[in-house]
């Protein structure tokens, strides 16, 4: 029996962390090259956490080849290519720097640092070492977000008016819910760096730059309604530092007003990412409960039958991104497919010389944006996002 070989170079994935993240972008490589025609194929070479056990049993569950416990011995080793950073947000940058140190491509999660100074100093690393980068600002890669941007591109809203967006949760209500590690280092700024700011509005904040352009200032307002909470480290009561609602206004340059809202306390709310925009001919609006389909309303429309229109993004003909790779028209994708797009997009730009977005640097400007609206929401006055 003839064997099947592969005419697709290995791309040698280490990635580092085994929780949401790790699991997601694991799935992401194991299926793009099922779905997509590239010239890599991700081989999941090494994959690290600090639980020995439980390390194993996720190299096993998702197919990695070995594993490893300390992240540095990762980094190191030779038979890996790109490292995929999947840890909490403490750590991005001291592995992103050693990543760059070693001329290895870095795949990092977002948000892309703890504060500004920090994210300068990973572009500083990636770009002066000339390796491949990209931060997972996964919602991008919704075929339906892809839609809004194109149509946007082309010019159908005409003007930008308005911009908003909200992402809502309810998972921090109980005053009984300790802060700091396993799976509630969220809630512990040390780790997290901010709390629904660097969380949610990042992917906010990231896709509206993406699809409305930069924004000039910012006037925020932050809120933390349990004040104290055991930490699962040291079993003591401390104060709570990160923000757990953040509302802002701002102005973007191309003179459009912009509406921003997070909280992690809108009972009933689990992951209500919402972005609204209104133009001068038409508007558009999205849902992530929903995220297959575009609402957009064409003021061009003949009068008597304009009217909100439901657009399922399922087309195979092109007309609909990332569509005719999977299955047939009228049937939906998900939630994960927007790790297996982004795979896609960056091995493509590894491909074409054209990185794909967002790039650190592309991040940088969303970590700005954050900052922005910390320092107004500390200040009570409106900030400038600076440059
Ligand atoms: N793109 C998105 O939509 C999205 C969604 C969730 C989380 N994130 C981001 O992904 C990152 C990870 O979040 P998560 O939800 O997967 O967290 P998680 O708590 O589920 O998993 C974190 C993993 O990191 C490991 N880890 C912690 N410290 C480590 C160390 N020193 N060395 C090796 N491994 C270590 C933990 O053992 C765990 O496996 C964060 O930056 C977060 O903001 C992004």
């Amino acid at each position: 029996m003839a064997g099947i070989s592969s005419n697709k170079e290995p791309l040698r994935i280490g990635l580092i962390g085994c929780g949401f993240m790790g699991r997601a972008h694991s799935n992401a490589y194991n299926r793009v090259a099922n779905f997509f025609d590239l010239p890599y194929k991700p081989q999941l070479k090494a994959v690290c956490s600090r639980n020995e056990a439980d390390t194993r049993a996720f190299a096993e569950t998702w197919g990695y080849e070995s594993i490893e416990t300390d992240w540095r011995a990762l980094v190191d080793r030779d038979d890996v290519d790109a490292v995929d950073i999947c840890v909490p947000n403490n750590l991005h940058s001291e592995i992103a720097a050693a990543v760059a140190a070693a001329g290895k491509m870095v795949l990092c999660e977002k948000p892309l640092a703890m504060n500004v100074a920090e994210g300068e100093a990973m572009c500083r690393a990636v770009e002066e070492a000339g390796v491949p980068n990209m931060v997972w600002y996964n919602y991008r890669r919704v075929p339906a977000v892809m839609l809004a941007s194109q149509l946007i591109q082309e010019g159908k809203l005409g003007q930008i008016f308005h911009y908003r967006a909200n992402f809502l949760q309810d998972w921090t209500i109980a005053k009984d819910l300790p802060q700091g590690g396993r799976a509630l280092w969220r809630l512990d700024a040390a780790e997290a760096g901010s709390g629904v700011t660097g969380d949610l509005l990042a992917h906010c904040i990231d896709t509206a730059l993406w699809l409305n352009g930069a924004i000039r200032d910012v006037s925020a307002m932050t809120a933390t309604f349990v004040k104290q909470r055991m930490h699962q480290a040291t079993g003591l009561v401390e104060a709570v530092g990160i923000d757990d609602a953040c509302a802002f206004l701002c102005r973007f340059d191309n003179g459009s007003l912009g509406v921003f809202e997070s909280t992690r306390y809108a009972r009933g709310h689990k992951a209500l990412f919402t972005l609204e925009i209104n133009g001068e001919h038409a508007s558009l609006r999205w849902d992530l409960h929903d995220l297959h389909r575009l609402q957009y309303f064409s003021h061009e429309d003949e009068g008597r039958l304009r009217g909100w229109r439901s657009i399922h993004v399922t087309e195979h003909d092109g007309s609909h991104p990332y569509m005719d790779k999977w299955w047939v028209p009228g049937l939906q994708i998900g939630y994960e497919h927007t790790f297996v797009h982004q795979v896609a997009d960056f091995i493509e730009g590894l491909a074409t010389g054209r990185p794909a977005a967002p790039t650190f640097r592309d991040a940088l400007q969303t970590q700005r944006v954050c900052g922005a609206v910390l320092r107004s929401a500390g200040s009570d006055s409106w900030v400038q996002v600076s440059e």
